[in-house]
Formats: structure tokens, C-alpha cells, sequence
């Protein structure tokens, strides 16, 4: 995995070009996107290109990453409904193109099969975006995860649903579980981003980077993913912007 560090000012444009440049290359592709804070300056961005015209979305497809066990898509915590929110209505992306993780707790095995399968006659992810949990998740692929995991239901840490509280409205109840793109599903796009900003992502990013690669820091994986870059802001860098 490569590391390239750019200015606050710049990083969702970065990004964004990465995304513009493989729709030129093919207005179908599978883009697999994340929720949370920090890909927010990427949708925005993505958006104004699209409303000026740089880009074209009305082809793209989207596969998403992970969602709470359980979440109903109507229900506002739920990561169907946030990406909804901040990018695929705006963009005119429907359920046609849309993969969407399975969240139905009783039959969650069989829909994760069904998951990968559906995504592997798209053609697979194009172009992945991930971002960068504190305890070196990504997606919900917590400390623990093997190298080999396909998209499955999943235990969440503590950190991770308080990380989560902040994305929904106050007392918002976080589901215990998740449901993720496998770390082995991850490593098969063509493509992948793991973006990262603010100073308070700078150790985990460094011990990704630098650190053995192990389940202990399950993005530490992408070490092993020539594909992979690691786009972050100065503040999580350390360093200043190339
Ligand atoms: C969300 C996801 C998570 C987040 C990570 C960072 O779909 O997959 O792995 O990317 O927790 O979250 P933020 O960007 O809110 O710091």
C-alpha cells in the first residue's frame, strides 16, 4: 500500500479524481463505498462535479460496505439510509444500482453468500473506498478479523458503536451487531482507497502503515494489497502534503 498525503483543503478532490478518473474509464463501474465522517468531502465533491457536468454517475453502480444487523432500510440508523442521504438520491442512484449488505438477522448467512455472488456478476468492485476505524478496523471488520473473512454478520466493539453515536441523532440506540464486506472481499477490489483524516486517526495510521500486518489491526491487511493506496490529510500523515 502506498501513502500519499495531501492538504485538508485537497483531500476530497483527491479522492474525488480518483473516482472520476475509473468512470471515464468505464461509466459502469462498481464503486464500493462507506459511511461516516471522513468520506463526506468526497461526496460533496463527487456531487458538484456531477451537477457541473465533470462527471458522469448515471451508470455507476454502488456497492456498499457494511450496516447494522437488523437496520431496516427506512430506519434512520441505518447505513443504507445514511448513504442515502449524503450521496445516492442526490445522485440519482436507485435500488437497481445499488448493492445493498444484507442486514435481515435471520437469514444473514444466506444473504451474505447471495451478497458476494451478486457482487462477483457485477464484476466485482471496480474502485473501494473504505475508511479508517481508531482500533485499525475497516469496514466492520474488527480487531480479530483474518485476512481470509468473506462478508458476514459480525460482533461490534465498544469503540466502534460509541464511534458510531455521533452519526445519528442523540440516544440513538447503536446495534451490538454489524454486518461487513470480508477482509478477503476487500482485498479483491481493483482498486482500493483507505481515506483517512484528522490528527486523532495519526497513531492507528502509523501502526497500519508500519506494524506487522495481523488481525490485531485488521487494516494493516492492505499492506499486502499493491492496489491499495492510503490517502490522508496532514494531520493523520504527520507530516506535510507532498
Ligand atoms: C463505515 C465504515 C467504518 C468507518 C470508520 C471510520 O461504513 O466502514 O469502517 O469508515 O469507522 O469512520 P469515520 O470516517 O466516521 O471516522
Amino acid at each position: 500500500m502506498r501513502l500519499q498525503v495531501v492538504k485538508a483543503e485537497a483531500f476530497g478532490a483527491r479522492a474525488a479524481s480518483q473516482a472520476i478518473e475509473t468512470l471515464q474509464r468505464n461509466p459502469h463501474a462498481v464503486l464500493g463505498l462507506p459511511t461516516g465522517h471522513t468520506p463526506i468531502p468526497l461526496y460533496r465533491t463527487l456531487l458538484a462535479k456531477a451537477a457541473a457536468g465533470a462527471v458522469d454517475l448515471s451508470q455507476m453502480r454502488v456497492a456498499m460496505l457494511d450496516d447494522y444487523l437488523g437496520a431496516q432500510h427506512g430506519n434512520e440508523v441505518s447505513f443504507y439510509h445514511w448513504l442515502q442521504e449524503h450521496f445516492l438520491r442526490a445522485a440519482g442512484i436507485g435500488d437497481d444500482r445499488t448493492l445493498a449488505i444484507p442486514t435481515r438477522a435471520e437469514t444473514i448467512a444466506a444473504d451474505c453468500e447471495a451478497y458476494e455472488r451478486r457482487l462477483r456478476e457485477w464484476g466485482g468492485c471496480e474502485l473501494l473506498f473504505l475508511g479508517l476505524g481508531r482500533n485499525g478496523h475497516i469496514g466492520f471488520n474488527e480487531p480479530g478479523s483474518g485476512k481470509d473473512t468473506r462478508t458476514r454478520a459480525v460482533r461490534l466493539s465498544e469503540s466502534s458503536r460509541a464511534a458510531n453515536a455521533d452519526y445519528w441523532t442523540e440516544n440513538a440506540a447503536i446495534p451490538e451487531q454489524g454486518v461487513t464486506m470480508g477482509i478477503g472481499t476487500i482485498l479483491e477490489a481493483r482498486q482500493i482507497v483507505l481515506l483517512v483524516s484528522g490528527a486523532d486517526k495519526r497513531e492507528i495510521l502509523r501502526r497500519v502503515l508500519e506494524g506487522e500486518p495481523s488481525a490485531e489491526a485488521p487494516a494493516s491487511w492492505l499492506q499486502q494489497a499493491p492496489q491499495a493506496l492510503a490517502l490522508a490529510d496532514e494531520a493523520a500523515a504527520g507530516r506535510p502534503a507532498e
